[in-house]
């Protein structure tokens, strides 16, 4: 009786170990495979276009052509202002008003069809997208932000920041 206990219960663990050891066969590709599955979203995801939406209407100076203003963005930019420009073609661009070299801010010309110049260093960059056009320190251009679609009747900027 106790033999047959004991050939039972071997038989038991037995089964056991082979069903278990047929499972880890038969999950371990399935683990490969889900994460695999979970880099190709990743992947996918990266490609995804996304913009921060700037609500004009409490800026509407920036829907005439030709204007420019600097505008905060709280959590953006680390939390410096953005000059955002309404080209007289109708284009936007957006840039940093930090000059990179040594952290002062920009001033806003009085035509758009000017530069940006340095507060500490007479620095010019454009408008259009941020780069050096002249002054004492060559190599520093102004961080510039792809701009998106500029929604005239819901009065929206479109902004990848
Ligand atoms: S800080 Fe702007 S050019 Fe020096």
């Amino acid at each position: 009786m106790i033999k047959e206990n004991s050939n039972r219960r071997d038989f038991l663990l037995n089964t056991t170990k082979v069903i278990g050891a047929g499972l880890a066969i038969a999950t371990v590709p399935q683990v490969f495979i889900s994460c695999e599955s979970e880099e190709l979203v990743t992947v996918m995801n990266t490609n995804v276009t996304t913009f921060y939406v700037l609500d004009l209407t409490s800026h509407p100076e920036l829907l005439v052509a030709g204007a420019i203003k600097k505008i905060k963005i709280e959590g953006k930019n680390n939390d410096n202002p953005l000059v955002i420009t309404h080209h007289k073609n109708g284009s936007f661009s957006v840039v940093d008003s930090i000059c990179p070299h040594m952290n002062c801010a920009v001033d806003l010309p009085s035509d758009t069809d000017s530069t940006l110049v340095c507060q500490c260093h007479p620095n010019n960059y454009s408008t259009v997208d941020g780069k050096y056009v002249g002054g004492p320190f060559q190599g520093y251009n102004l961080k510039q932000y792809t701009v998106g679609k500029f929604d005239e009747a819901k009065k929206t900027l479109e902004i990848k920041i």
